[in-house]
């Protein structure tokens, strides 16, 4: 058998080269490494990027509106029956669902902030007054907003979504809640 011959000073080009990458790769104590991947991690779950399934399959604006549309009507026939905190609840849904566009839809921002910005503290401080003239102003002012938004914007296939106009409820969608005050 032949004996093995070093070369302990001569570094074969494919040695270097693997040692330049394991260098190049490498980011520190193990610390550090875990901190670059944490880092890493939270930025792939802090910005939207739709090529990523996880975040692809996150409901985008269209069904959040759908939940408003449930949360105004929940909202009116609390506020009818003078079941106020039913009322306030579905505000704070409706701002719960808008946080939720902001992440999934950021270029809805910059419309759908000053709405919500305006329409909402309005609703709530008529809500909290339990001032009923005060609420239906505020959410007919709400409503208009809706209405003039999708006057404005495309969605999907369409370029405007002026066919959906938002109006007063005239019945509530849940006969499973009773409305009435407690
Ligand atoms: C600032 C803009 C804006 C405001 C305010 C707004 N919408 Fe929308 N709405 C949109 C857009 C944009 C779409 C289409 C979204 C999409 O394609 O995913 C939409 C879609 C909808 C749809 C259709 C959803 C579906 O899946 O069929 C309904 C219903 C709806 N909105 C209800 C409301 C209600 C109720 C309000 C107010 C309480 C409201 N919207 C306020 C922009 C707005």
């Amino acid at each position: 058998m032949k004996a093995f011959k070093s070369t302990p000073t001569v570094l074969s080009r494919g040695m270097f080269i693997g040692i330049a990458l394991l260098v190049s790769a490498w980011q520190g104590p193990p610390a550090v490494a875990q901190d670059n991947v944490d880092k890493a991690i939270d930025a792939k779950f802090s910005k939207y990027d739709g090529k990523l399934p996880l975040w692809a399959i996150q409901p985008g604006t269209a069904p959040r509106m759908i939940d408003m549309t449930i949360y105004f009507n929940n909202m009116w026939f609390g506020a009818q029956a003078g079941n106020w905190d039913l009322a306030r609840f579905e505000v704070y849904r409706t701002e719960e669902a808008i946080k939720g566009i902001y992440v999934v839809r950021p270029k809805r921002i910059d419309t759908v902030k000053p709405w919500a910005e305006s329409a909402l503290p309005a609703l709530i401080k008529a809500i909290e007054a339990k001032d009923k003239k005060g609420f239906e102003k505020a959410y007919d002012n709400a409503i208009a907003g809706c209405n003039g938004c999708h006057a404005g914007s495309g969605g999907g296939p369409l370029k405007s979504m002026a066919s959906f106009k938002i109006i007063r409820p005239t019945t509530p969608l849940f006969s499973n809640i009773d409305f009435k005050k407690r």
